[in-house]
């Protein structure tokens, strides 16, 4: 891993880099100047650090922290007024006066809602409100805020654009644990509370984290962890029985198999007595699972949850079950239906302490799907999102593309699974089916590069995420506001311009990319770059049914897939019908002629074509816009962004070129203003 002289680099430090000019009064001042204390705790005294660190650079001196004080103050502690409603991880923070002097009262519902006021509280400074009128309540909207690491111990990250693994290398836990440390600080300063350190597919190596082997280090982390409100969960083997116990069944009904996974766990929370739980990928793109002792997921996991349930451990199951050897040129099989066909049957069969993880969409994180149909099809099970800020499919972190528009979308949808404003936002957070656990969990873009995230720009995504599912009402825009004046100040011309960059990347990427929702043409295995038949798993040609004359998949009911029909029929009515479909999504669900025409009056494949040479401009437009701020913004981040926008035009041009190529050839139609396209 990079050495890094942390405290002055930006690019390091991100959102919580201090360094800025912040206007304060001297009444806040002076309150900055003390903080009264009066409870102990491994979080509180992170609270008490991470502020006095902000106070410092804020008045250039450390805060005297006192038990009782007539002074001017800071007082940190929980919150007792009943008056006022809070729940696990929330916080309220007030200015008022006591004995004549200025206070601030920075208040949690526990020890996490406390760090949570703190950050809030910092953060509020740097963005520049008036902290004399200071008076917040604040409450998450999803008891669990998760990051998933695809990391292998070899130090590899699966996805990974930005580095090596910051928790391993070389089939070790890593011995220097600071940059865990600063890890877990800029976590918690957006609220994440739950983090997976290894990858889905668990290897030989990883299967050994639940082992005496290696827990003796994996606490090490959870340590550091818990300081920051953090709780660490681990991504397990389900063949561990078989790859580390000896057995030679995994059999989730053989009783031996159970005890064996009971023993497991009891050992685990010996070393990690809050340990979160654990994280399955089963019957998977050849991952082991229950299928081969012919039991349903059901019985899988909840042959976990019985072992975790006696210390509070969860079972998140993931639903991103295909057969990744499907024949999809039979119509009546259809991978974007296989979440739902292996789960909803098994709606309400699953231990309360078990939690199916499903990914936004219905197929695998492009840069358009539709809501995954399990979102309101699962009524009676506890259900997280899973989002990937890792830009797998969305440019790897080499293009721009600010996800949190994405992210609201899917959030916002309205399923109507329980009638209207049955919103996706209303399921994960598990307010509207009344599920115990309600969460969303995310891909992580992060790795050993200097500013964790190899683009810059990208770390936006990664304190978006946060933002977003702590609080769903944010807008895109005030998550990006946030996000700029936290990392390069309060200018505003900077910030506008950023702000506008960001809010159409992904649009822009959209554009250049895959039109109309239509997906995968990106080349097979690594995701990057055109091949518009580049279908990994299919030997069959494209995935996207392109000939000569039509183009898109057919999932109608009518005549199609029957796809549509796993959603209420609101919703697929709505999809299943040409003139409501929403055109940004009509080759997802339609297969229809290139001379089609869309509401803008534009055929098909001219929208194709434009939307082509407009993404390339678009990318143009952001390097002139990029340009302006040179001397304006850090001198390393503005290199750096630059380098990566090259990039991104010169690769933009070749998705522009290769697929209006290909749709030229396939079609022999000709572009309206005749511009040059092969
Ligand atoms: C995608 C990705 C894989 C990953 C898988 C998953 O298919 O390309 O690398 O393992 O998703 O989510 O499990």
């Amino acid at each position: 891993m990079e050495y890094i002289n942390k405290e002055s680099s930006s690019l390091y430090n991100c959102w919580l880099n201090y360094d800025k000019e912040v206007t304060l009064s001297d009444e806040i001042k002076e309150i900055l100047k003390t903080i009264q204390l009066n409870e102990e705790g491994i979080i509180i005294n992170t609270a008490v650090k991470e502020l006095s660190r902000a106070i410092k650079k804020l008045i250039g001196k450390t805060p005297e922290i006192i038990k009782d004080t007539m002074l001017s103050h800071i007082y940190l502690g929980k919150l007792k007024d009943k008056t006022i409603k809070l729940v696990p991880g929330g916080f309220s923070i007030k200015k008022s006066t006591l004995n004549q002097k200025n206070i601030i009262e920075i208040l949690g519902k526990d020890e996490n809602g406390i760090l949570n006021g703190v950050f809030s509280f910092i953060r509020a400074i740097y963005t520049g409100s008036n902290i004399n009128e200071i008076n917040i309540v604040d409450n998450p909207r999803n008891m669990v805020r998760m990051i998933n690491h695809w990391d292998n111990m070899s130090g590899d990250i699966e996805r990974g654009y930005a580095g090596e693994s910051i928790f391993f290398k070389d089939n070790h836990i890593v011995e220097n644990k600071s940059r865990i440390r600063d890890y877990a600080r800029l976590m918690a300063s957006v609220a994440i509370n739950g983090i997976v350190i290894n990858n889905v597919n668990v290897h030989k190596q990883e299967t050994k984290l639940i082992t005496d082997e290696l827990l003796p280090e994996v606490k090490k982390i959870a340590d550091i962890f818990r300081a920051y409100g953090i709780k660490l969960y681990l991504s397990v083997n389900f063949a561990s029985p078989m790859e580390i116990g000896g057995f030679l069944t995994a059999d989730p009904l053989d009783f031996n198999v159970r005890t064996w996974w009971k023993k497991t766990a009891e050992n685990i929370y010996s070393y990690i007595p809050d340990f979160g739980g654990f994280l399955v990928k089963a019957d998977s793109e050849s991952r082991p699972g229950p299928f081969t002792y012919g039991r349903n997921h059901a019985e899988g996991a909840n042959m976990l949850a019985e072992a975790l349930r006696l210390f509070g451990g969860i079972v998140i199951w993931r639903c991103f079950v295909y057969n990744c050897k499907l024949d999809w040129r039979d119509r009546s099989t259809d991978r974007a239906k296989a979440a739902f066909d292996n789960f909803k049957p098994l709606d309400g069969k699953f231990d309360e302490n078990v939690v199916l993880q499903v990914k936004n969409g219905p197929v695998d994180f492009q840069i358009r799907e539709p809501i995954s149909p399990l979102f309101g099809a699962l009524k009676q099970t506890n259900e997280f999102m899973e989002f990937q800020i890792a830009q797998e499919y969305t440019g790897q972190q080499k293009h721009l593309c600010y996800l949190v528009p994405m992210w609201k979308e899917a959030l916002d949808f309205d399923t109507f699974a329980n009638g209207k404003d049955s919103n996706v936002s209303k399921i994960v957070d598990g307010s509207l089916f009344k599920t115990k656990y309600g969460g969303v969990a995310a891909v992580s873009n992060i790795g050993g590069s200097e500013c964790w995230t190899g683009h810059p720009l990208a770390q936006a995504n990664l304190y978006g995420y946060g933002r977003l599912i702590w609080n769903t009402f944010l807008s895109s825009d005030e998550i990006a506001r946030e996000w700029v004046k936290l990392t390069f100040g309060a200018e505003k011309d900077v910030e506008q311009i950023i702000v506008d960059i960001l809010l159409e990347s992904r649009e822009v990427y959209e554009k250049y990319t895959c039109p109309l929702g239509v997906g995968w043409m990106v080349n097979p295995n690594h995701h990057y770059g055109p091949s518009v038949e580049g279908y990994e798993y299919s030997p069959w040609g494209t995935y996207n049914y392109a000939d000569y004359k039509s183009i898109g998949v057919d999932r109608t009911v009518a005549t199609g897939t029957g796809y549509i029909g796993e959603y209420e029929p609101t919703v697929a009515d709505k999809f299943e019908n040409l003139a409501t479909c929403p055109e940004e999504l009509l080759l997802f669900f339609h297969n229809v002629l290139y001379s089609y025409k869309l509401k803008t009056g534009k055929t098909v494949i001219q929208h194709i074509y434009d939307t082509h040479f407009e993404g390339v401009e678009k990318v143009d437009e952001f390097i002139n816009k990029w340009e302006t701020l040179q001397n304006k913004i850090d001198s390393k981040i503005f290199d750096l962004v630059m380098e990566k926008f090259q990039i991104q035009k010169k690769d933009s041009r070749e998705w522009r070129d290769v697929v209006n190529t290909y749709f030229y050839r396939k079609t022999g139609i000709d572009d309206l203003y005749k511009r040059k396209i092969y």
